[in-house]
């Protein structure tokens, strides 16, 4: 089929209903194995000299409809999906780096990765630097003879610092280092870093790829060599792979992410001005903010600036957490992308795993709140915030 636009490839693609009996919706495989007609089939599949599924962990029809949609929607060759978002960062870094090598990553990103990194250097000798990659110069300075990837968040979870990844591509292609980005606070509908010449794509694809709050998954885009070495090594052996009714959520929730991310955004953009005016507010942090540092980079490279706005609380940590038991509408969780408006206070939750000093470099303060705007009426969500606010 014609490549057609991508509001267009996100409802039909990587789909063709005469292969599944003329289903209007990709069929569930909800099995574990599948069953070869005769012993020489099975040695052909296992030898990959014939095509065909063997067994789940390997691969599965419902997951490689997702994977291809997914592809397709990135610009990539090839996708795999995962059953967490960190099962997808742990088979990319698995997969890029070895003992004695170093990581280049962008000064801030999710807790959990932070950790990754602490265990690859505990564990196995990988060393890690954080950088702001503000410019080509700086970024040549942090790059090391070892380093075997850059790894970049952007916007970054939770202080909405950008990173030029056009930019980071070009200087890390001239010393043929891999770019990785997680593009989970973007979705594919508002940045696609493979076009803007980084090689891997990786999404927790919990937030808004499933949109509904739901299920627990990650995704990795990128070349068709590098992905196969993935499914060949780090997903086959290590074995973070998705449930395949988790995957038919995905494909469910897909279809509605321009619609649903056009209002995350759209509301966000409202919220993010007027929560600046309020007395209570001291700072905040949203791309789509003329005053933002990296207003430019967010107009070169994201659709639109997204729906996650970060600010700080004028007094102390506690008045950050009384501020958000005084909500009443917005639900207190961490996670993103859902319907529900989430708000969550990253030194103690997504962030609390970083020791404090580093938190705090990071740009992580005590009075730092992260709200992931929801689907809700602009107005019942301005009024919950603001109602919590005046109190303060
Ligand atoms: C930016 C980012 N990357 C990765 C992850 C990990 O994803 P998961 O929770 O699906 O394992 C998260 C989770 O919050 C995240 O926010």
């Amino acid at each position: 089929m014609e490549k057609k636009r991508f509001e267009t490839e996100i409802i039909h693609g990587g789909y063709n209903a005469q292969e599944f009996h003329d289903s209007l919706v990709p069929p569930l495989f909800q099995t574990s194995t599948f069953t070869f007609s005769n012993a020489k089939q099975g040695e052909r599949r296992f030898a990959g000299e014939e095509d065909g599924f063997i067994y789940s962990r390997l691969g599965n029809p419902t997951v490689r409809i997702l994977e291809e949609r997914v592809a397709i929607l990135e610009g990539a060759e090839k996708a795999l999906a995962f059953g967490s978002g960190m099962a997808a960062v742990s088979a990319v870094l698995f997969s890029l780096v070895k003992s004695g090598d170093h990581i280049l990553c962008s000064k801030g990103v999710y807790g959990c990765t932070f950790g990754l990194l602490q265990l690859l250097e505990e564990k196995f000798n990988i060393e890690h630097d954080f950088s702001l990659m503000e410019t080509k110069e700086s970024l040549r300075e942090t790059l090391r003879p070892n380093t075997s990837c850059i790894y970049i968040e952007t916007p970054i979870n939770p202080t909405m610092k950008l990173v030029d990844l056009q930019m980071v591509a070009e200087i890390a292609h001239e010393m043929g280092i891999p770019v990785v980005v997680d593009n989970t606070f973007c979705s594919p509908y508002l940045q696609k870093p493979l076009e803007l010449g980084c090689d891997v794509v990786i999404h927790s694809a919990t937030k808004y790829i499933c949109g509904h709050g739901d299920v627990i998954a990650g995704l990795v885009a990128g070349s068709e060599a590098f992905l196969n070495k993935v499914a060949r090594t780090t997903q086959k052996d290590i074995g973070g792979v998705i449930s395949p009714f988790d995957a038919w959520l995905l494909l469910r929730g897909l279809k509605t992410l321009p619609v649903r991310m056009d209002r995350h955004c759209e509301n966000a953009e409202k919220l993010a001005s007027v929560l600046a005016e309020h007395p209570t507010v001291e700072q905040v942090y949203f791309p789509g903010d003329r005053k933002h540092p990296d207003y430019k980079i967010a107009e070169k490279q994201m659709r639109k600036p997204g729906g996650l706005i970060s600010f700080t609380i004028k007094g102390t940590k506690e008045d950050a957490q009384a501020f958000m038991d005084r909500l009443e509408l917005i639900k207190i969780a961490v996670s993103l992308g859902d319907a529900e408006t989430l708000i969550q206070h990253p030194a103690t939750m997504t962030h609390a795993v970083v020791p404090e000093d580093a938190r705090i470099k990071m740009g992580i303060s005590n009075t730092l709140l992260r709200l992931s705007v929801g689907l809700e009426a602009l107005e019942d969500i301005w009024q919950d915030l603001k109602q919590a606010l005046d109190k303060g």
